[in-house]
């Protein structure tokens, strides 16, 4: 007798139910996708209003890219900016020559390309190469680094942008298979675009909990705004991070605040220390509203909290800021708080007997403002820092900042570039804008998109 089963109603029926429950399990997931993108689309137009329009263009092959499209354009609109939602299938020149502000959200398919709806806008307008020196764009790249070609059309299209002449907001933000963490970075990066700086994160960090060990402040009489040295460490366990890496903070209401109001969005900072230090060190400036109220994060971390108290705080994997191989020399360039990403960076490579470091930074005044003088010059003394050039803008007549130094040093930046080194830049936009076009003129435009491609130029700016 043969083994096969025998055809039997009953077989047949179980076969046609569990079709069934897939077709409905199917198409529910899609109802429900169409209805929150027309729900989505209901509160943007409902929110519309007139002026200049931000033009938020998705590539999306599967729906993800579109629909963080509609929720940028959501969250724009709290803050009253008119927004307009367009698929780059229907995207032309005109639309990006007649615009002054455009976000992309763009994914990556197959190996390496661009999604189908884009293949006009590949062919043609990109082809066509229009005249982009009009233009500003912030860019939020989806893929998945599980392949070769991750985030490629992003990428592409970024450097397609800047070669036209378009300027970026901000960096190109890469998302690692719908990373929630990268996406509230797009979103703390769209509170500049639409000035609302309270708006709910789309998703809440899974917080752990830390304690707040000790605040010290760096500047002392300073010209500037306070600058704090915040050291935390985790309520229990023991945390593993990069140098490079990021912490999101769960910040609370000040007692200046109704407390009924929804918990603030998280804050991010860039992480000042190494594991081996056992704890989290930051360099955090208080910032001040403009009607008077400290800013939401510092004035939490630096005003509020309680020194022993616990912090909700949760770390970041931030590759695009990981460190360069040990034996590459390093030039590390920042302002400000932005010493914070480049001190981790110098105590991994002194751990790790890296020594060819070059820092470049720049504060207001010498005698308050050095940061972690005391550590520099040790590290100098010790030989982990070849070179530090400072900008202390006020301590003469004319002011001097980083980039200022950078351009003195032209042919010993060229020299260090042409022994393979890599460029790290960490701090407020502005200056990240200026040593940008500063690095340009001394080693050219070619050299430093050879370096971006390379990894050798990165960034971590705010
Ligand atoms: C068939 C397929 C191929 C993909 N190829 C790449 C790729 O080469 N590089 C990449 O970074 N991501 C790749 N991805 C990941 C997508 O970019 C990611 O899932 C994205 O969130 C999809 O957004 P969308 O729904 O808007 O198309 C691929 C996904 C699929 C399904």
């Amino acid at each position: 007798m043969s083994d096969l089963p025998v055809l039997t109603w009953e077989r047949l029926l179980w076969a046609a139910a569990v079709v069934l429950v897939y077709v409905l399990f199917c198409t529910s997931v899609a109802l429900r996708r169409a209805l929150l993108r027309r729900r989505a689309r209901q509160e943007a137009d409902a929110l519309a209003v007139g002026g200049e329009a931000v033009l938020v263009v998705y590539a999306s092959q599967t729906g993800f890219a579109e629909d963080l499209a509609w929720k940028t354009a959501k969250t724009l609109q709290m803050g009253k900016v008119a927004t307009r939602v367009l698929s780059i299938a229907d995207l032309t020149a005109d639309d990006l020559t007649s615009t002054k502000r455009v976000l992309f959200v763009a994914s990556t398919t197959g190996e390496g390309d661009a999604p189908d709806p884009a293949a006009r806008f590949v062919g043609r307008v990109m082809k066509a190469e229009p005249d982009l020196g009009g233009l500003s764009y912030g860019l939020l790249s989806l893929g998945d680094s599980s392949y070769v070609q991750f985030c490629a059309f992003g990428r592409h299209l970024d450097a397609w942008l800047t070669e036209r002449g378009a300027a970026p907001l901000f960096d190109r933000v890469e998302v690692d298979d719908g990373d929630e963490g990268a996406l509230r970075h797009w979103q703390h990066q769209l509170s500049a675009v639409s000035g609302v700086i309270d708006a709910p994160d789309w998703s809440r960090p899974a917080y752990d909990r830390w304690r707040l060990v000790e605040r010290r402040l760096l500047n002392p009489g300073s010209q500037g705004g306070e600058a704090w040295h915040v050291a935390l460490e985790p309520a229990e366990g023991t945390a593993a991070w990069a140098a490079g890496d990021i912490v999101e903070i769960g910040a609370r209401h000040g007692p200046d605040e109704p407390a009924d109001t929804p918990a603030p969005p998280h804050r991010e900072y860039s992480i000042a220390s190494v594991p081996q230090d056992g704890r989290i060190e930051l360099i955090v400036r208080t910032m001040t509203r403009p009607d008077g109220r400290f800013g939401v994060g510092s004035g939490w971390l630096t005003k509020y909290a309680d020194v022993g108290g616990d912090i909700e705080l949760r770390i970041r994997a931030n590759r695009a800021f990981h460190a360069p191989e040990p034996s590459r020399p390093l030039i590390l360039i920042g302002a400000g708080t932005g010493l914070a990403g480049l001190r981790a960076h110098l105590k991994a490579r002194a751990a790790a007997g890296a020594n060819r470091n070059w820092l470049v930074f720049g504060e207001r005044s010498a005698a308050q403002d050095y940061f972690h003088q005391h550590e520099v010059e040790a590290w100098t003394a010790g030989g982990v820092l070849e070179r530090v050039s400072l900008a202390f803008s006020r301590d003469q007549a004319e002011r001097v900042y980083v980039q200022h130094r950078l351009a003195e040093a032209a042919d010993d930046l060229r020299l260090w570039i042409s022994q393979g080194a890599a460029i790290y830049v960490c701090g407020g936009i502005e200056m990240g804008k200026a040593v940008g076009a500063t690095l340009t003129e001394i080693l050219g435009a070619q050299a430093m998109a050879d370096l971006t491609e390379n990894g050798l130029y990165r960034r971590d700016v705010y």
